[in-house]
């Protein structure tokens, strides 16, 4: 994790680092801190705590200077502290550095490095770095060739900014974590993500791997691992810079919830042929137009292993049960147990990497195993040049926008929105054709979901605009635990509001699969806990089961689904509906209630809602 940025430019770089540093806090917020080339050599400021904290710190102290580096920081290598924000010097304070990743040979580069004399103030892994710089400029090699040697040394994950006392340049490379190249009218810059320069530019150059990049006054330069120029035309992101930002919100997270109507537009705009399905038209065939993978492209497929994390995850869970619908077989496994404990697959797999960042570490590392087997691999992602894009084989974008507060929300929507119109791709080209469900039937037909997904984020907005989920918290902000139950589609929005609740609040909660509720943790129910229950229209008889079961404990049932669904309505102690829509999509709408429960129950009690402790948007490492 951690967040990186770097400018060189014409005006004031402190202002632009810490404004960078702001947007990129949702990748880390235990500690942070700028260095600034000045007249004297560099200057450096860093504090325990968020960039306010590096504000205060600076205080009236407003050093000039055009180039710089900043750093947000998610704490791996040492506890948050002053000693150990980044960016880290040499003996003299004549390098200074940045890193977004880990080093694991840290420790007998440091053992080395003391033997030569150097001394550490930190436990940070990123503080051998600046002293290899500096061993090599004392050598006589330029800032570039210490830098790249530096580099070589290394081993890990990392994106790295460096800055050298009477050079105006920054140095930069990566491999492994994000870097980004923004260009500017007045400046140019670097960053770990998009955001921390989207106000001053959208225009783009993703670094690659083992690449080195030098901001200077001339402008930029990209260089591979031998020294020879990069040339890579600039991209034009699609985000603006209201996007990142909070706007009349108290939270981005309430921001990006009131959000999901627009950003499920934007995931089915001109992919959904919702007339074309009985007749067949041209180009969608009636389905799904997904332009990575155009008719056909899918019809070798027998099996879809998904991988991915947290919030993701349970889309992926989600996606599995639509393709189940649909005859497909597939399996959902957390991205870091696939990596190192993958299941059998063959090149009649697609494995689909489910991330909203496309840099989580975890789901980087399923990709790989996957890469080294025959089987085909998928990215569905929000980011366009992230590393999970870049990957795979393919790469579906979910079109969310930027996604700031670290609790996902609209992701999920459009993740979920952007793998049932896979499934129907899958479907319509005959993948897992052969399967049979356990009855006998062979299922693998389209379910015709398009004209339900049209219609989403219209009934997305009416849940958005109930206050139920509001009064709810408050009325149950007592309890001791809150269990969430769900079956079908509803079992992965019961453990994603499960996450949800516990991530933002504090508070105990897990989801479980309803009917495993008697298996274990029933004895976990008493009066004091809450239930809640996802219904979604399909099997709800069966729920109901559970729901009595918790009941005759005692433990209050909170009920979330159809409008119509009367008689989860009259079994449980409150209900919050949605609108009737196809069984398979109404988790969708149910998962929204559970995001503003838990916003609300964490408002309550006065959470940091966008930065929950801990945690960390993007986790960049294993
Ligand atoms: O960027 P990714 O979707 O790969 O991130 C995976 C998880 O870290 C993420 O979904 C996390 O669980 C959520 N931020 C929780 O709300």
């Amino acid at each position: 994790m951690c967040g990186i940025i770097a400018r060189v430019g014409d005006g004031d770089a402190l202002g632009e680092i810490l404004g960078g540093l702001r947007n990129l806090e949702y990748r880390g917020y235990d500690s942070a801190g700028v260095a600034l080339r000045t007249e004297d050599g560099i200057d450096v400021y860093k504090r325990e705590g968020e960039t306010d904290a590096l504000v205060d710190a600076i205080g009236d102290r407003t050093p000039d200077g055009t180039v710089g580096i900043g750093h947000t920081r998610w704490s791996t290598h040492g506890a948050p502290s002053d000693a150990n924000a980044h960016p880290h010097t040499d003996d003299e304070g004549r390098v200074a550095v940045v890193h977004n990743g880990i080093i694991k040979n840290h420790e007998s580069l440091r053992r080395e490095l003391r033997a030569d004399g150097h001394t550490f103030t930190s436990e940070t892994d990123t503080e051998v770095v600046p002293h290899l710089v500096s061993r090599e400029l004392a050598a006589g090699a330029d800032p570039e060739t210490a830098f790249r040697r530096a580099v070589d040394r290394i081993e890990g994950s990392y994106a790295l900014a460096m800055v050298v006392a009477d050079e105006d340049a920054v140095y930069a490379t990566r491999s492994g974590s994000p870097l980004v190249l923004g260009l500017g009218s007045a400046a140019n810059y670097l960053a770990s993500d998009v955001p921390a320069f989207l106000e001053f530019t959208d225009r783009v150059v993703y670094v690659e791997d083992d690449e080195v990049v030098v901001l200077d006054g001339a402008g930029y330069r990209i260089s591979d691992p031998d020294g020879e120029t990069v040339e890579r035309a600039p991209e034009t992101v699609e985000w603006t810079a209201g996007d990142a930002q909070k706007g009349v919100y108290n939270h981005f997270m309430r921001k990006e919830i009131d959000e999901q109507p627009v950003c499920l537009r934007q995931t089915v705009d001109g992919r959904l042929d919702v007339e074309g399905r009985a007749d067949g038209g041209e180009g969608g065939g009636g389905t799904p137009v997904l332009d990575a993978l155009p008719p056909g492209e899918l019809s070798g497929i027998a099996n879809v292993v998904f991988v991915a994390c947290g919030t993701s995850y349970h889309a992926a869970m989600y996606g599995c049960v639509l393709l189940k619908r649909l005859g497909i077989p597939a399996t959902a496994m957390p991205a870091n147990e696939f990596a190192h404990d993958p299941m059998p697959v063959g090149d009649e797999t697609l494995v689909v990497a489910v991330t909203q960042s496309g840099e989580t570490a975890d789901t980087l590392a399923s990709l790989r195993a996957a890469d080294a087997s025959p089987a085909r691999t998928l990215a569905v992602t929000n980011v366009v040049g992230s590393t999970a894009a870049r990957m795979a084989d393919d790469a579906v974008f979910i079109r969310a926008g930027p996604e700031i507060g670290v609790a996902a929300t609209k992701t999920f929507s459009s993740q979920v929105a952007t793998l049932a119109m896979l499934a129907e791709r899958l479907a319509d080209d005959g993948a897992g054709v052969g399967a049979t469900t356990p009855g006998g039937a062979a299922v693998s037909e389209a379910a015709g979901w398009s004209a339900s997904l049209a219609s989403l984020p219209d009934l997305v907005e009416t849940v958005v605009e109930d206050g139920g989920a509001a009064r709810l918290a408050e009325a149950y902000a007592d309890a001791e635990a809150y269990f969430f139950i769900g079956r079908g589609t509803g079992y992965p929005v019961a453990l994603e509001g499960a996450l949800k609740f516990k991530e933002i609040t504090y508070e105990h909660a897990e989801g479980f699969a309803a009917g495993e509720l008697k298996h274990g943790p029933l004895a976990l129910v008493t009066p004091a806990t809450v239930v809640v229950a996802v219904f979604t229209g399909r099997n709800d008889d069966v729920t109901l089961h559970n729901v009595r079961e918790a009941q005759s404990r005692g433990a209050p049932v909170l009920g979330v689904g159809p409008a119509s669904s009367t008689a989860a309505r009259d079994a449980v102690d409150e209900y919050l509906e949605v609108p009737d829509a196809d069984p398979e999509l109404v988790g969708v709408l149910a998962n929204v209630h559970l995001q503003l429960l838990a916003y609300h129950a964490a408002a309550i009690r006065d959470r940091a809602i966008d930065k929950p402790r801990n945690l960390a948007k993007s986790v960049t490492v294993e």
